[in-house]
């Protein structure tokens, strides 16, 4: 007894010694969409203030961290996405001082607030573009110009290459003022800025500083593959996907105008940057996630290594990308391995379940496996990241060509808007049953449709009911704080097309083991072939449907899983001493 005591007191003192995590490692990242969140003055759009007054809810649900995309000045035909002011707060949103308000109170919270740093482009309303299109003295090469290739019969000119945007359509649109074309990624309203550019590249560092100088604890990083394209301006190979049109992005692969070599240099020196303000000011990290949807090789490749350093992660689209409702549990263990296989061992790991850019968790899915996502999500080791109302399980709103506003659904037009279209994951959040779900007093309306399914499913009504995805989420928040979470190492497998279960275990640590029955169908779970388990395991968390009870005791060899259900169990160390911190947790 003694010597096992002992070894209870090295291996903690240990593990202390060891564990020299750094502050966003095992955090959960929010997305708030601000447009979308919280209207504080009625006119149907969320801003600044909204988000203040809800930050609570971010604290109520467990989580430190908020990623906000753009705030910035911007004629919002990409809402936001097309800043037109890197240093100012766009007016629907509010100004400076309710940035400054937003931020302190923030602080008070203990919520780290992260901004979306936009470089790839600006908005053409941008002072630099109109100085740019006019060949103004410093300004002339601030974005990517070119002579046209020639001219048509009518006099019309045509474009350099056959390179194509992500919203659809040519990626040139010509400025007769100029004489040129410029070059867009994105919308013909967002030029890219020009990374050749020394004085560029310096004006956008300045901008990183001016927002650390605000206090905020880091940035998500916009579009990170776009920023350089070949010199050459080479045309870009077919792709012969069958389903893509010829105007259409996935019409063509993009080796000329994705991924550069210099684009990984930009990101290692905008690393640099933030270190630097780091080391010069209070030594807490300021971090970078970088938003870039590549091929996993390439992907890595922004970690940078140990003596250049890139992001501090880059995001993790897999459970997005390459799995969706038909998904079987061999194909959730092969992605969740593939993403660990390539991840360079030293770096934190982490897993985005939804963002703005594509279809909510539970309509990706189906809305009976929330819970079972957003179980995995929080027991996968690393940074987990949630958009906004994953939490309370919001599902996507279907928006009518009418009332689609997406300039990527409104370029694909009537009959392929629905292919394209991000409308329905970004209505806003169903605070309540009340008008417009508590979101805005607006009498007009909101800027996107309130889901119908509002009356039943809000965040009040999760917190009144006895057991809800709001509720599951809290509890998950609490479990991911137990050492093994933190710490332990993952072992995932497939028992069988739909029984996805993982382990996580740290010696002298409680284990944890997590079941998913991806299917409509009852499933006998036999956890044999984890042989470190013991033969009984309690249930510590499950999904709103399951029908097996937290604190039950269930046997290792066999036991009923319903359609859809999941579960945490858990498996106390036969080192552990105490009892665990989740005996507590359902008093
Ligand atoms: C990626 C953003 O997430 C998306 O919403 C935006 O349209 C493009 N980048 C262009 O900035
Ligand atoms: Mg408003």
């Amino acid at each position: 007894m003694f010597f096992i005591k002992c070894l209870v007191v090295a291996v903690t003192l240990c593990s202390v010694t060891i564990d020299a995590k750094d502050w966003w490692e095992n955090e959960v990242f929010y997305q708030i969409y601000p447009r979308s969140f919280m209207d504080s003055d009625g006119d149907g759009v969320g801003d600044l203030q909204g988000i203040k007054s809800k930050l609570q809810h971010i604290k109520d649900a467990g989580l430190n961290c908020t990623w906000l995309s753009p705030i910035f000045s911007s004629p919002m035909v990409d809402f936001g996405y097309d800043i037109s002011d890197f240093r100012n707060i766009h007016h629907e949103f509010g100004t400076i001082k309710d940035f400054e308000e937003l931020s302190a109170e923030a602080k008070r919270l203990g919520i780290k607030l992260i901004l979306d740093f936009v470089p790839n482009h600006s908005s053409d309303k941008h002072e630099w573009f109109q100085l740019s299109a006019n060949r103004t003295k410093g300004y002339e090469d601030y974005y990517v110009w070119v002579d046209a290739k020639g001219f048509d019969k009518d006099g019309k000119p045509i474009p350099p290459n056959n390179w194509n945007s992500n919203f659809g359509g040519s990626a040139w649109e010509w400025v007769e003022s100029r004489k040129q074309f410029y070059l867009h990624q994105f919308a013909i309203q967002q030029p890219d800025l020009n990374y050749r550019n020394p004085k560029l590249v310096q004006e956008m560092k300045d901008i990183i500083v001016y927002w650390l100088d605000k206090g905020v604890a880091g940035f998500r990083i916009d579009a990170v593959p776009f920023l350089f394209e070949v010199e050459d301006l080479r045309d870009e190979p077919r792709s012969y996907d069958p389903k893509a049109l010829p105007n259409e992005y996935a019409y063509l692969l993009h080796p000329y105008t994705n991924n550069l070599a210099e684009t990984y240099d930009m990101v290692y020196q905008w690393r640099a940057v933030l270190d630097n303000y780091t080391k010069s000011t209070d030594n807490v990290t300021r971090i970078m996630m970088t938003e870039a949807y590549a091929d996993i090789k390439q992907q890595v490749l922004y970690y940078g290594n140990d003596t250049t350093p890139g992001a501090h992660f880059t995001f993790n689209f897999l459970l997005i990308t390459d799995l969706n409702t038909n998904s079987t549990a061999h194909d959730f263990m092969f992605t969740i391995n593939k993403w660990l296989s390539y991840l360079p061992l030293e770096y934190t790991s982490n897993w985005v379940l939804g963002n703005h850019d594509n279809h909510r968790v539970g309509s990706r899915y189906g809305a009976q496996r929330i819970d079972g996502l957003n179980m995995l999500l929080m027991v996968l080791p690393g940074v987990g990241v949630t958009y906004y109302g994953d939490e309370i399980g919001m599902l996507d709103t279907f928006i009518s060509w009418e009332q689609t506003v997406d300039p990527i659904g409104l370029n694909a037009g009537p009959d392929r808007y629905q292919l394209f279209t991000r409308d329905p994951e970004r209505t806003p959040f169903q605070w309540d049953d009340s008008v417009n779900t508590g979101f805005s007093t607006s009498k007009n309306g909101t800027w996107l449709p309130v889901n119908e399914n509002y009356k039943d499913l809000n965040l009040k009504n999760q917190k009144a009911a006895s057991f809800s995805h709001f509720q599951l989420y809290q509890k998950l928040m609490v479990l991911r704080q137990e050492k093994t979470i933190r710490d332990g190492d993952l072992n995932v497998k497939a028992l069988s097309d739909n029984v996805l279960t993982l382990t996580r275990t740290l010696t002298g640590h409680d284990s944890f083991v997590y079941v998913f029955n991806l299917g409509g169908e009852k499933e006998n779970v036999n956890l044999e072939p984890y042989t470190e388990l013991p033969s009984k395991l309690k249930v510590e968390l499950t999904s709103v449907n399951a029908s097996v009870s937290f604190g039950t005791t269930v046997s290792k060899s066999g036991f009923t899983v319903g359609p859809y259900e999941a579960y945490i169990l858990s498996a106390q160390s036969l080192l552990s001493s105490s009892t665990s911190y989740l005996d507590t947790l359902f008093e």
